[in-house]
């Protein structure tokens, strides 16, 4: 059955630039994207700049320009980093756009008529001289539990305490160095419990992992809080209708903003947006997070979709972080590396192929290894795939007019390799892209024994085995054939070359069971190529300079 899917992929902030650490989410859910659609489904793949908030604001300020100048400026330099890695969304919006104010406001007055917003004052942190309320990470201090000094508004680095910013002792304004004062101000705020019985349900309800619901729990156990949706001016955002100067929390906007940029879409290219967002839908809506956002996806988007007459997310997909060389990524050890640096030295395929080789269902962090990274490339893609194209591509060409054989002559091999074509299926779509690695990567081994066995080479030198020769060969690029089809999803530009060269039409998964007979193959040219060590060397040293 054909499915129909709307995918996305968390929204980057647009006050920063691409770096490896987001590019976990955008290669593994495009790695999705791309594996579904080659099984023939609908898939559609949004995403947008999530454009607004405190910082936002300030660092256009601090620029000199107005922040639809930054928002503009981020999503370009965004869209064009994707794009060179290949990550292939069908729209890419903006959460400042006339399509998220509209549905922001939908989603608040359907909540606000249900009974599910309330208002209360509360007493903040307010910077006299900039004339604005200062949110946690704008106020420094001392940690009211250690006294350790320099310590954000909402928790201690030293001793891990949480509070709230107005226990903090000595606070200071990062904005202003000033002395901030507490002020009260009217705030809108969504009531989560109202939702308790009906998120319950959701989270049992097969829609995430297994390590997600067990967070979850917890935080059941500590009781749903009201959620602050409001912001007071000075804010880059949306105003609340009927408030003056009452902006939406960007939270609250941000996860609309999927299907915001979704209904951009559909407007352009005939697709029925209800269809998609009515409760009783039979589309799937999927989203790819990281697990430091899952409070917000898991219990705040699923209680506003609910409140507001929408369907909920089949699936909420999440990852762990990134971490390089086994640790946090750095700015002083040169490893908070952003997609263009890597880009400038390197092809997105090689990143693409190592993070899916450690893709996991799971939530645990993920670990890039230079060393290992390096020698997966080399060992794997050049060292074992490539070589099967290369190796039997110079005989078809020397000896045969680049034109296959017509007989298959190892048909049980042949559909050794279509047998696994199930298991590495349902890898990639249960997410477990290792697990499909390492299937195709068996394959690729026993490829490059059938050739090593038969030795082409050395029959070659005899022209009474000319027939040997040339079936061998063809076995040879039909297995390599099959190989990439299954590794398309992962090494996208890769595959369009392999295209050329076998000179066949865009490769569909179900493609593997016919193999490639009496036809015309081009010219081979070196598919991908070995990564050298100074490339690394020279990222590392760049991302220490920027
Ligand atoms: O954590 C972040 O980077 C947010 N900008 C993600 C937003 S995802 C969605 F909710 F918009
Ligand atoms: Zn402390």
């Amino acid at each position: 059955m054909k499915r129909k899917i709307l995918v996305t992929s968390a929204l980057p902030y647009a006050n920063g630039s691409i770096h490896l650490g987001h590019l976990v989410e955008y290669i593994q859910t495009d790695i999705w994207v791309r594996f579904q659609k080659m099984c023939g489904h609908e898939v559609h793949y949004v995403c947008a700049d999530d454009a607004h908030g405190t910082p936002i604001m300030l660092q256009a300020q601090n620029r000199n320009i107005t922040p639809e100048q930054l928002i503009a400026e981020m999503k370009k330099e965004h869209q064009d980093d994707f794009a060179d890695f290949t990550i292939s969304f069908d729209n890419y919006h903006s959460t400042h756009s006339p399509e998220n104010q509209a549905l922001a406001n939908q989603i608040y007055f359907a909540n606000k008529e249900a009974g599910h917003i309330t208002t209360r004052i509360i007493s903040q942190a307010y910077d006299s001289s900039k004339k604005m309320f200062l949110p946690d990470r704008f106020i420094r201090g001392k940690c009211p539990k250690c006294n350790t000094s320099d310590q954000y508004g909402d928790n201690c680095e030293a001793c891990g305490a949480t509070y709230t910013s107005t226990e903090l002792k000595d606070p200071i304004s990062a904005l202003s160095n000033t002395t901030p004062i507490t002020k009260n101000s009217k705030h809108y705020f969504f009531k989560l419990g109202n939702f308790k019985n009906d998120l319950r349900k959701w989270i049992k309800g097969g829609h995430l992992q297994n390590e997600v619901i067990n967070k979850l729990d917890e935080w059941f156990e500590s009781g749903l809080q009201d959620w602050d949706i409001s912001r007071d001016a000075p804010y880059f955002g949306f105003e609340i209708p009927n408030s003056s100067g009452k902006f939406f929390y960007v939270w609250l906007d941000a996860p609309i903003g999927y299907i915001a940029s979704f209904k951009n879409y559909c407007a352009g290219n005939n697709i029925d947006f209800d269809e998609y967002m009515h409760p009783d839908s039979t589309t799937e809506m999927i989203h790819f997070i990281g697990k430091d956002i899952i409070y917000f996806h898991a219990l705040f988007w699923p209680a506003i979709l609910k409140g507001a007459g929408f369907r909920l997310p089949n699936y909420i997909f999440t990852h762990g972080f990134l971490t390089i060389d086994g640790k946090k990524m750095s700015k002083s050890r040169g490893t908070f590396i952003k997609a263009r640096t890597y880009l400038n030295h390197l092809d997105s395929e090689y990143l693409r192929y190592y993070y899916a080789s450690k893709l996991s269902a799971g939530i645990d962090d993920i670990d890039l290894n230079f060393e290992d990274f390096q020698n997966k490339i080399n060992s794997d893609l050049v060292g074992k795939v490539v070589n099967i194209a290369s190796r039997c591509a110079s005989f078809i060409r020397k000896h045969f007019d680049n034109e296959l054989s017509g007989f298959l002559s190892e048909p049980a091999l042949f559909n050794e390799f279509n047998n696994q074509s199930d298991t590495i299926k349902q890898n990639f779509e249960n997410c477990e892209f290792h697990r499909s690695i390492n299937n195709i990567m068996a394959l690729a081994n026993k490829a490059n024994q059938y050739i090593d066995e038969k030795k082409p080479w050395i029959l070659a030198k005899n022209t009474s085995q000319n027939v040997h020769v040339h079936n061998i060969c063809t076995m040879g690029i039909n297995l390599f054939r099959i190989l990439m089809i299954y590794l398309k999803p992962i090494l996208p530009r890769t595959s369009i070359q392999v295209e050329v060269f076998l000179n066949i039409k865009t490769m569909q998964w179900d493609d593997i069971s016919i193999p490639l007979l009496s036809h015309k193959i081009n010219e081979f040219r070196p598919l991908i190529t070995r990564i050298e060590s100074n490339k690394i060397q020279a990222i590392i040293d760049n991302s220490k300079q920027t």
